[in-house]
């Protein structure tokens, strides 16, 4: 049995919901995060700071920030919050949330008065010791997101994969400065909706290397299209290793859109990776990749990991009602097997 620790990144209230259609109101998703708040587990990536134009559904991403500073979730252990943003004016949008918020009036703790930060004109209103003056119970981080195919660079943050190592380079910095950890992705590492599935894991590696070398705290390598398979799933995870990144900074995010997350979630616990990425429901898909459905279901993930022997910390039953409620509430069928049969039983 695999004895160890696996840890479940939950990204159902970003991934999840960005690509719905219709408008979904900001209480429907706050209540999302608090309830997934109660089910053990640790890592929520909550919403987004990206341009409204072109992800509508996450423009309310603030709103949501402030209320979890304002009145944290009740949860059995302390949350990290992830928050995705692609530029410069994401991190500033975040700031000022975190700013405004730590010195609110409402027995929220005032950090103390900051010292200039050095990180440059746009990006230099970061608090001090942020995840200090926020709730004892939570901290707070900073996803950046980026591909390993040009085609989809440009469809999905309209520059070139050099570009966004270029962006994210005092992006990592300033973030880091300020007291945020950095997750970076990278889209489409294992198929791209436009070059097709043979994308070269050469070129993640050199990819995931530069991140790790600005200063990321964690990647998260992502098959945002569903079409990796179990071969090639191991091959890059081989390429990976060789080129000298360790599985400890890496978490896997499958997209279920071929049905194949849950193999290639073995083939990544063989080779020895213990953090995925999973969205309650099997909600999700980008914006930006035609065809693509959600993320692997957390309960699936969650039901599978423990037949396997390995801990969660993740109740099933608790997250198999949330799966129904939110799938109900967008008016999507619940894409969770383990799910459903959980609450048949
Ligand atoms: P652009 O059009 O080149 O940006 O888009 P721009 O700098 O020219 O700005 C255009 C307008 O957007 C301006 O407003 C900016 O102020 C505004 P205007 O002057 O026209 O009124 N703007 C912003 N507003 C709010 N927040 C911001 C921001 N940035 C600019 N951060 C940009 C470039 C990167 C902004 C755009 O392409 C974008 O936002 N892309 C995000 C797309 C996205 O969110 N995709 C889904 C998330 S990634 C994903 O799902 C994959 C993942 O799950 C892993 C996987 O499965 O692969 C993570
Ligand atoms: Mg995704």
């Amino acid at each position: 049995a695999l004895a160890d620790h696996v840890r479940i990144i939950e990204v159902g209230p970003r991934d999840g919901l960005q690509n719905e259609k219709k408008s979904i109101p900001v209480e429907t998703k706050i209540e999302l995060v608090k309830r997934l708040a109660k089910t053990g587990l640790t890592t929520i990536e909550a919403g987004s700071f990206v341009a409204p134009k072109w992800v509508p559904q996450m423009a309310a991403s603030d709103k949501v920030l402030s209320s979890i500073l304002a009145s944290p979730p009740s949860s059995p252990t302390p949350i990290t919050y992830q928050w995705l943003l692609p530029n410069s004016k994401g991190l500033d949008n975040y700031f000022k949330i975190m700013n405004t918020s730590s010195s609110a009036p409402d027995g929220y703790p005032t950090p103390p008065p900051s010292p200039k930060s050095d990180a440059g004109p746009a990006l230099n209103t970061s608090p001090q010791n942020p995840n200090e003056s926020t709730a004892p119970n939570q901290s707070h981080e900073v996803s950046i997101f980026m591909a390993a195919t040009e085609t989809f660079s440009k469809k999905n943050t309209n520059c070139t994969v050099q570009e966004s190592l270029d962006r994210f380079a005092p992006l990592i910095k300033a973030s880091k400065e300020a007291g945020y950890p950095v997750r970076a992705y990278i889209s489409v590492a294992l198929g791209c909706p436009f070059e097709g599935p043979d994308v070269d894991p050469h070129r993640v590696a050199e990819i995931a290397t530069s991140l790790m070398e600005m200063g990321a705290d964690e990647l998260s390598v992502a098959d945002t299209t569903g079409m990796g398979t179990a071969p090639r799933t191991r091959k890059l995870l081989q390429t990976l290793k060789e080129a000298g990144i360790r599985n400890e900074d890496v978490a896997m995010h499958f997209h279920d859109t071929f049905g194949q997350a849950l193999i290639n979630t073995m083939v990544s616990l063989d080779h020895g990776i213990r953090a995925f990425d999973s969205a309650v429901g099997g909600l999700g898909g980008c914006p930006y990749s035609p065809g693509a459905t959600g993320n692997v279901a957390t309960e699936d993930l969650v039901y599978a990991l423990h037949s396997l022997g390995a801990k969660t910390g993740v109740d099933l039953e608790e997250c198999s009602r949330i799966g129904e409620w939110i799938t109900g509430e967008i008016g999507k069928g619940n894409a969770s097997s383990a799910g459903r049969a959980t609450l048949a039983r």
